[in-house]
């Protein structure tokens, strides 16, 4: 005999309201030009695949390193060398992609009725987290052009997080802002660098001025690791001493443990290639401003926002670079974003087949 009974009467108090998040489509069929999750277009380098390969071997019966000791250590030693930020080794945390360490930031810091604040537009993790933990959400709206509105630097709460530079529009806050908010807000705030480097900036610096700042970032985006799945957060050392506290024993694997390590040893050929991509991104940007009614707002990462003059026109654009020319580019349907279409920058080839695409659409529409 079964025995009834509704599992949604088990469940959280928590997820009976709760939305989660809704990654961008990740087709299963070949000749795609996938412009719509911000992954880096370049493939790991051969070296980087090489190590990747040798490390499949008796090793993977084990368990991994809880600690990614050498992984941190070279973080600190090497990666951030010439970033002026905080140099002990206590002061790293890394996870299972930029997304786990902001989960492990809301386990740390955040109990049900804490107020949570954000920014709106950003990226989408910080509302679905909060609604999971519980949280009282105090989403801040950022004026029309993306700026910082004022009312960011007397926000109160537990924790705030701000993605600098910005998903979706692309740019950086910049220092004194983020210095500012971190001096004003009686909690800890969370720069999400997951796209500094593709920009001139980065917080790390602050690190040596405010105590109650995290500075998360991953090798997904400019370190092409993206299905691996590597983050690391900097921070003040009895900060990162309560994440290790509650993250799970073996939260980064050892395959990816060995492709970070290669990733940062072969870091300088992986700086080439990003700025190709930043080269890419002003190209496409010169190239579509060229048209009449649409606008690219200026980009500090590896993607662009373009405004459409409407709703209508934007979704045509959607839909004929989808069904017409398979390519896919990222739509939010959400306030203040209708008229918007976000596209990832892609390999030179690839962006070409976009403009050409963009070229024959833009014929028809605009
Ligand atoms: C702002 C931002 N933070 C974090 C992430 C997640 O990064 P990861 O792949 O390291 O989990 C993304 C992914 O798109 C992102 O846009």
């Amino acid at each position: 005999m079964v025995i009834e009974m509704d599992i949604k009467d088990l469940i959280r108090e928590s997820l009976k309201n709760y939305t989660a998040y809704e990654p961008g489509e990740q087709p299963t069929t070949d000749g795609w030009i996938k412009l719509n999750t911000n992954e880096n277009p370049n493939p790991p380098i051969p070296e980087i695949m090489e190590d990747i390969k040798a490390a499949i071997n008796d090793k993977l019966k084990r368990y991994p390193d809880p600690t990614a000791f050498e992984v941190r250590k070279m973080i600190l030693s090497v990666l951030l060398r010439d970033k002026d930020t905080l140099t002990n080794r206590n002061t790293v945390f890394v996870g299972n992609g930029c997304d786990e360490i902001l989960d492990i930031i809301f386990k740390v810091f955040v109990d049900p009725g804490d107020e949570v604040v954000f920014f709106y537009p950003s990226y989408g993790m910080y509302r679905v987290l909060a609604s999971l933990y519980g949280a009282k959400i105090n989403e801040i709206k950022l004026n029309d052009d993306f700026s910082l509105p004022d009312s960011a630097y007397n926000a109160q709460g537990k924790v705030l997080f701000i993605n600098s530079p910005n998903n979706p529009n692309g740019k950086s806050f910049g220092n004194a802002a983020i210095l500012k908010i971190c001096s004003n807000f009686p909690g800890i705030v969370v720069v999400d660098e997951t796209y500094a480097a593709f920009s001139d900036q980065t917080s790390l610096p602050l690190l040596k001025k405010v105590k109650n700042l995290i500075v998360a970032s991953t090798f997904s985006k400019s370190f092409s690791l993206a299905s691996l799945r590597f983050g690391y957060a900097v921070a003040d050392a009895s900060i990162i001493k309560e994440m290790n506290n509650v993250k799970l024993p073996y939260n980064t694997n050892y395959l990816a443990q060995v492709a970070a390590l290669s990733c940062i040893k072969h870091r300088n050929k992986l700086y080439e290639q990003n700025k190709k991509i930043i080269l890419e991104r002003q190209r496409l940007t010169d190239e579509l401003n060229t048209y009449n009614g649409i606008k690219v707002l200026p980009s500090d990462a590896n993607f662009i926002l373009i405004q459409f003059e409407d709703k209508t026109k934007t979704l045509k654009f959607l839909w004929d670079l989808k069904e017409k020319k398979k390519v896919l580019v990222r739509h939010f349907s959400k306030p203040g974003l209708y008229k918007f279409l976000r596209i990832s920058i892609g390999t030179e080839e690839e962006n070409n087949k976009f403009l050409e695409a963009f070229k024959d659409i833009a014929a028809e529409y605009l």
